[in-house]
């Protein structure tokens, strides 16, 4: 499916939300396509990661979301067929001003989908990172992505989380957005010479897999590369170095995206 939002999304930080998002543009693009990177979390990764610093945009994904400034002028190019709507810490009153001026706005959880007309078909791909909770930003892009890819990081609790997440988009989907579909789990930070990663994974994939959705059998391993490819190239991997063999997990993940088949 071409023309296709993807949000990344989870309840919880540091389980590769930016990394993933930034590592599939790459791959996206690799493949010929023109991908768009919409950060909303106010930390500012996704532009961190090509080597940016978020607090020097002027204008920002709040600008568009709260004035209605059109996103063509505030996206940015970050590498070949990648371009970036970026974030940074102005998106922390987002949730304080719109809430405050509720009345001006016909729904509060349509301020994204609104941004979003002219992009879908400017774009083949859109990637939405989002911050680690399931507040009003969340909402919004929950609201207007098709599908949503879940990463999560196995460990002694995170079974309880993975739960929550599936939970609340279900929930999501009746009440707002009726097309968006759960596109997979996928385990991040994953480090195979641990008995407790491999139990706790194989708990949540049946789980997952009972639920009907699709639990990737692509993971993303625990490595020290990755970091330093952002660190050193101020790339994500895939673009940084696609031949490499941390690369290869993003391209597998996306060839199992991209099969209808569901191989688990
Ligand atoms: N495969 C990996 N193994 C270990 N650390 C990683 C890996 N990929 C990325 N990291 C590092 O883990 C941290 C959290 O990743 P990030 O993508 O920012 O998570 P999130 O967006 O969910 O908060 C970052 O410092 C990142 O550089
Ligand atoms: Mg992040």
């Amino acid at each position: 499916m071409k023309n296709q939002v993807i949000a990344i999304s989870t309840n919880k930080g540091g389980v590769l939300k930016t990394s993933i998002t930034t590592n599939l543009a790459g791959v996206f693009a690799a493949r010929g396509e023109k991908v768009l990177i919409i950060d909303t979390d106010n930390q500012g990764n996704a532009a961190v990661t090509f080597g940016q610093n978020p607090d020097e945009y002027e204008q920002t994904l709040y600008d568009v979301l709260v004035d209605g400034k059109p996103a063509e002028e505030v996206i940015v190019n970050v590498a070949e067929n990648v371009d970036l709507l970026a974030c940074n810490d102005d998106m922390t009153f987002f949730e304080f001003d719109v809430l405050t001026h509720k009345d001006e706005y016909t729904d509060v959880f349509k301020l994204l989908d609104k941004a979003m007309g002219p992009l879908r078909e400017k774009y083949d791909r859109i990637l939405i990172d989002t911050p680690p909770n399931l507040g009003l930003t969340q909402g919004n892009v929950l609201a207007t992505a098709d599908a949503v890819l879940i990463p999560f990081h196995p460990e002694k609790y995170s079974m309880r989380s993975l739960t929550k997440i599936l939970k609340a988009v279900r929930e999501f989907k009746e009440q707002h957005n009726e097309k968006l579909e759960v596109l997979g789990v996928v385990a991040t930070l994953v480090n195979k010479r641990t008995t407790l990663h491999k139990n706790v994974m194989m708990m949540c994939r049946d789980y997952v897999m009972a639920n009907g959705f699709r639990f990737f059998k692509t993971n993303i391993p625990l490595s020290v590369q990755f970091a330093s490819a952002v660190a050193f190239e101020e790339k994500p991997m895939t673009i940084a170095q696609p031949g490499s063999e941390h690369a290869a997990f993003y391209f597998e993940l996306v060839e199992e995206i991209m099969s209808d088949k569901i191989k688990n």
